[in-house]
This record gives structure tokens, sequence and C-alpha cells, in this order.
């Protein structure tokens, strides 16, 4: 099983950027948690980052053919990128957005994402934690996985 885990503008600075909302770890470390966490479900975890939405496209439509799920923090996309909300919709693929902070509590304007009515489903606020809490259910639901409880 492959996941595309996709950065959109501005989480290159992650590390530097705001730590007081998006936290100090820097984008690598991010990646690096996110990998071996699919080292451990056993599966294959592919990282990208772009500053642009017609890059971030060119790779959605490059490597989805050959993955199974996607997780994506569009960064100030979220708000406006239609072509790319577009892009992951032509996969046809199951999508979760995962946002740092938590987008309801901060400006009027970062409250609507125009990625979420295509997701299937969210996570926002949990800081890294939260990539990894996406990975984690992706992982499960893509596998039909019934933890028992
Ligand atoms: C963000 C929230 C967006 O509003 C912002 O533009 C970002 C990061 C987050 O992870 O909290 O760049 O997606």
């Amino acid at each position: 099983m492959k996941i595309l885990v996709i950065h959109g503008p501005n989480l290159n600075m992650l590390g530097k950027r705001d730590k007081g909302i998006y936290g100090d770890k820097t984008l690598a470390e991010t990646d690096s948690s996110l990998k071996k966490q699919g080292e451990a479900l056993k599966v294959e975890v592919v990282t990208f980052q772009s500053n642009s939405e017609g890059t971030l496209i060119d790779f959605i439509q490059e490597k989805s053919d050959s993955a199974d799920g996607i997780i994506i923090n569009p960064g100030a996309l979220t708000h406006y990128g239609l072509s790319l909300r577009d892009a992951l919709t032509d996969t046809r693929l199951p999508v979760i957005e995962v946002h740092l902070s938590n987008i309801y509590a901060r400006e009027e304007w970062r409250a609507e994402s125009v990625i979420a009515p295509i997701a299937k489903g969210q996570v926002s606020g949990l800081g890294w934690r939260g990539y990894l809490a996406a990975l984690e259910s992706l992982v499960a639901e893509i596998k039909g996985e019934d933890v028992g409880l």
C-alpha cells in the first residue's frame, strides 16, 4: 500500500514559522515521523511539498495512479485552491485533510475549506500528531480493519 502525504505552500518553513501556532517540528522531522509510522504499519509513505499549486497538481496527477490514499495539508490553498480540489477529486482516492492549527479558532477566512467537501475527513489543531492520526486512520480504513473494540 502507498500513501501520498502532500504539504502545500509555506509548510517548508515549519520549525521557523510562527512556532506558537504551528509547533517547532520541521517539515523534515514531520516527514521522518510519518515514514517511521509507515514502516510500522507496513505501508509506503511518499512525502512531497511545494509552494506552487500547479506543481502540487502535477505531483498528484503523476503519482495517484500508483497510490491508495492521500493525506494533504494544503496550507492557504485550503481556502481557495479550486484547481487543487479538482485534481484531488479526479484521483478518486480517499483524501484526509490535515491542519496543524485549529482553522476554526483563528481568522474567519481560515474557517472555510474548499477541500473539506471532497475529503473523507479532516484533522485540525492536533499539530504534527494530526498527520500520524490521519495516516493510522486512513490505512486502517483502506485495509478495512476492525480494531475489535
Ligand atoms: C494550515 C492552516 C492554513 O490556514 C494556513 O494557511 C497554513 C497552514 C495549518 O496547517 O494549520 O499554511 O494549513
